[in-house]
Formats: C-alpha cells, sequence, structure tokens
C-alpha cells in the first residue's frame, strides 16, 4: 500500500512491526541505541524467507556459484587494499549552535534542519567501526567489523579457486553481517549500523563484463518482482555517486512511504578488488584459462542487497487497511506463518483433539500458527495482521464429515476441505 496520501502510514507500519513481534528497537529498556535494531518471532521468519529465497535462486540452482561464510573482522590490511579504511566515508556537517550531526549530502541548504543554527565546513567521517583484537589497545591492534561482506570474498578467491572445480564466469556468494557507523541512521530499519548482505561476487573475463553486468541487473530486477515487491525500477547511478571502486552501478530501487530508494546495488567492479589485493598481500590472485592457457585478473560483477531493507519493503508493500481490518498481504511465500489451526471452541475436547492431530501434522512442513484463543472472529483479525495465508478451523461438522473449513487472507472466503487432501491442497495454493 502506498501511503503519499496518508502521511502517517510509515508510523502505523512501525508500530505494527513492533506491537506483532517482528521488529524491535535494539537494547530497549535502557532507552534503545540509535541504528540498532532487535528482530522479533515473525521477523526472523520473514528475514529466513528473504535470505533462502535469495540463496535458492543465486547458489542452490546455479552450477557456477559456491557459498562462504567469512569473518566479520579481517586482518585490517585488507581494508586498507580495497580503499575503504581511506575512501570509505560520509561528509558530515555539525550545527555550532545544537551540536546535531548531519551527512551533508542528506540536508538541503546549509542551515541545521533542527534548529536552523549555522553549520561547521563538512569533513570526511569513515563509517568503518574499530575495535580491538587482543588484550592491547593500541594502534598496532585495531581492527574494523567488516562494512560490506564482499572483503571476505574477494580474500578467500585464491582458495575457493583451488578447492572447487570452477570455469569462468563464477560467482561466490555470501550473506552475512556488515557494520556501518552510519551518521545518520533513519527510517526505521532503512538504514542502520548493524544489517545483512547478500553478496555475490560473480568473476567474469575482462570484456565480457559489460554483457553479465546487464544480465545481472535483468535478472535481479525479476527476483524482486518475484517476491512480491511490486513498485520497482532500476536507476543508473551517476559517476559522482558511485563507490570508489565502481565503474558502474545499477540501483534497484522500491518506492516506500517516503519516497523511491535503494534496495539493491549491482556494480561492476571492474579487476578494481583483486588487483588491489594482489599487490597488496603479494599473492598471485590471477586466473588461468585452461583451455586458452591465458593468465588474467577476471573483472567482477556484484549484485548486493540488504536482507533488512527487503523486509522493510515486504512490510510496506503488504500492509493493507480494510473497512475492518489490518492486512499483510504478504506472497505466501514470504508470509512468516503460512497456516494457522483453530479449534471452533477451546473446550471442546474432542474439536481440540482432531485440530492439535492437523497442527501437529502441518507443522512438520509449514510454520504454523496454533490459535484457540477468543472468538473466530478475533482470531481471523490477529492472523491478517501478521499475513497468515489460510487460517484452518475445526468444527462439529469436521467430526462427522473429515472435512474442515478453510479461508483465504485476502478474499476472506472460506471453502471446505477434506482432512485427508489438506496437504495437497495447501501445497498448491501455496506455491
Ligand atoms: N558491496 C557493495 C555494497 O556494500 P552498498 O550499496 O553500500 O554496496 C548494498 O550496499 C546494499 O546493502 C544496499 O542496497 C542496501 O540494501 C544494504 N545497505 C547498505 N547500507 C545499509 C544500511 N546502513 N542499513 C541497511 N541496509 C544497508
Amino acid at each position: 500500500m502506498k501511503g503519499k496520501e496518508e502521511g502517517n502510514l510509515f508510523e502505523k507500519i512501525a508500530s505494527l512491526a513492533k506491537r506483532r513481534g517482528f521488529i524491535y528497537p535494539g537494547s530497549e529498556i535502557y532507552g534503545g541505541l540509535g541504528g540498532f535494531y532487535d528482530w522479533g518471532h515473525l521477523g526472523v521468519k520473514l528475514k529466513w524467507n528473504i535470505e533462502s529465497s535469495w540463496w535458492r535462486e543465486m547458489v542452490q540452482l546455479r552450477d557456477d556459484v559456491v557459498g562462504i561464510d567469512t569473518a566479520l573482522i579481517m586482518n585490517p590490511k585488507a581494508w586498507e587494499a580495497s580503499g575503504h579504511v581511506s575512501g570509505f566515508s560520509d561528509p558530515l556537517v555539525e550545527c555550532k549552535k545544537c551540536h546535531h550531526r548531519f551527512r551533508a549530502d542528506q540536508i538541503g541548504g546549509n542551515k541545521c534542519p533542527d534548529c536552523g543554527g549555522a553549520l561547521t565546513e563538512s569533513r570526511q567521517f569513515n563509517m568503518m567501526f574499530k575495535t580491538f583484537v587482543g588484550p592491547a589497545e593500541d594502534t598496532a591492534s585495531v581492527a574494523y567489523l567488516r562494512p560490506e561482506t564482499a572483503g571476505g570474498i574477494f580474500v578467500n578467491f585464491k582458495n575457493i579457486l583451488s578447492t572447487n572445480r570452477l570455469k569462468i564466469p563464477f560467482g561466490i556468494a555470501q550473506i552475512g553481517k556488515a557494520f556501518r557507523n552510519e551518521i545518520n541512521p533513519r527510517d526505521f530499519v532503512f538504514r542502520t549500523r548493524e544489517f545483512k548482505q547478500m553478496e555475490l561476487e560473480y568473476f567474469v573475463r575482462p570484456g565480457e563484463d559489460e554483457k553479465y553486468f546487464d544480465e545481472w541487473v535483468e535478472r535481479r530486477f525479476a527476483w524482486h518482482k518475484s517476491i512480491g515487491l511490486k513498485d520497482v525500477r532500476k536507476r543508473e547511478q551517476t559517476k559522482e555517486e558511485r563507490a570508489h571502486y565502481s565503474k558502474a552501478t545499477t540501483d534497484i530501487e522500491y518506492e516506500f512511504p517516503f519516497g523511491w530508494q535503494e534496495i539493491e546495488g549491482i556494480a561492476n567492479r571492474g579487476d578494481f578488488d583483486l588487483s588491489a589485493h594482489a599487490k597488496a598481500s603479494g599473492q598471485d590472485l590471477s586466473y588461468l584459462d585452461e583451455e586458452t592457457k591465458e593468465r588474467f585478473i577476471p573483472y567482477v560483477i556484484e549484485p548486493s542487497v540488504g536482507v533488512e531493507r527487503i523486509a522493510l519493503a515486504l512490510l510496506c508493500e503488504a500492509y493493507h487497511e480494510e473497512k475492518d481490518r489490518v492486512v499483510l498481504k504478504f506472497s505466501p511465500k514470504m508470509a512468516p506463518i503460512k497456516v494457522a489451526v483453530f479449534p471452533l471452541l477451546a473446550n471442546k475436547p474432542e474439536l481440540v483433539k482432531l485440530a492439535r492431530k492437523i497442527y501437529e501434522e502441518l507443522r512438520q512442513e509449514y510454520a504454523v500458527a496454533w490459535d484457540a484463543r477468543g472468538n473466530i472472529g478475533k482470531r481471523y483479525y490477529s492472523q491478517d495482521e501478521i499475513g497468515t495465508p489460510f487460517c484452518i478451523t475445526v468444527d462439529f461438522d469436521s467430526l462427522e464429515k473429515d472435512d474442515v473449513t478453510v479461508r483465504d487472507r485476502d478474499t476472506t472466503k472460506q471453502e471446505r476441505v477434506k482432512i485427508k487432501e489438506l496437504k495437497e491442497y495447501l501445497k498448491r495454493r501455496l506455491g
């Protein structure tokens, strides 16, 4: 549901996300911490669904991609070589009156957006979080929390080549946390200081990079559509916008209630990273084509997407207010809970027994909720609000006729389905 016409739509979505246990402010009992969030039961499931869909498409269904899971903290020399120590920064300005800090490129004009005070000259602020490795807190032990997962892939290029039979073009995929000390975390979980990235580094022969770049942009665009995001578009970044390593970047953007924003970036990183790591480490990071006997440093195409940003886009897309209900219309494969099972009355043991049996069977295959509280209307309302596609009710007829009522979240229509056909029915409807 788009809400430019409804100013407080975004607050409603954030409030539902907290009330129903998708997302909580991080360390809330201590007043929170800007840019950090905790994910509850339904939020975790939503993120899993996003990650599994990405992994299935990017790794499981491809012959040319392998997975990896690398350390969050790497030898700091890697971040020097990659240009992040010197170049991974945003322009920072500070208000001389109220001392609030802002990203210079995110505020219009040269006055403080909070109090109207004068601003300092902008200076570059490095976004990498620093820590110390080992017991001494000196410059020799400084290390960084990774600002992107890609770094771990590049430093393992040689390991991957020697342990897998890969022929160019091939890719290495990773899902994992990244950290950025953002000057202005904002818009709920849109821009946070800790988030998860899903990244693929796809290595190609120089000269074939533009072809593969275009292919990946199309493939990734189709993925966003496939998980239910309707309002997506592609936008080429300008030279000024591009990261220091990028020859070309196309963003995939989603129309959030606060406007069109990047949800994924596809970059052509050329041979920037492998060349830089080869030079700094003194290791040979070239690729030998066994057939042509050519040796070269591959170029890399990188689709990179944030899990939480996709979760937020899915919540915004799914949110609908109807006459007497709020409903999250997730596509069935993204819905955190697929089916809910209810006994019509909680105090009739024969109904509870049969409903429980169905519940136990279905939960072997799906994420299933059980609810026996209050009346059926309230239970439907509660499941609609978290986006459960189907609710199954066991009533007195079920005992006689071996069937149940299945209620569809989107149409609210109900139909009777034989218990023995339930699994097949759900398989068909859930996809
Ligand atoms: N390795 C390339 C890279 O990191 P990026 O455009 O900086 O590129 C890629 O990040 C994706 O990671 C973004 O499109 C976004 O989905 C997610 N992302 C980046 N910074 C984020 C932040 N502060 N909070 C949440 N997600 C973020």
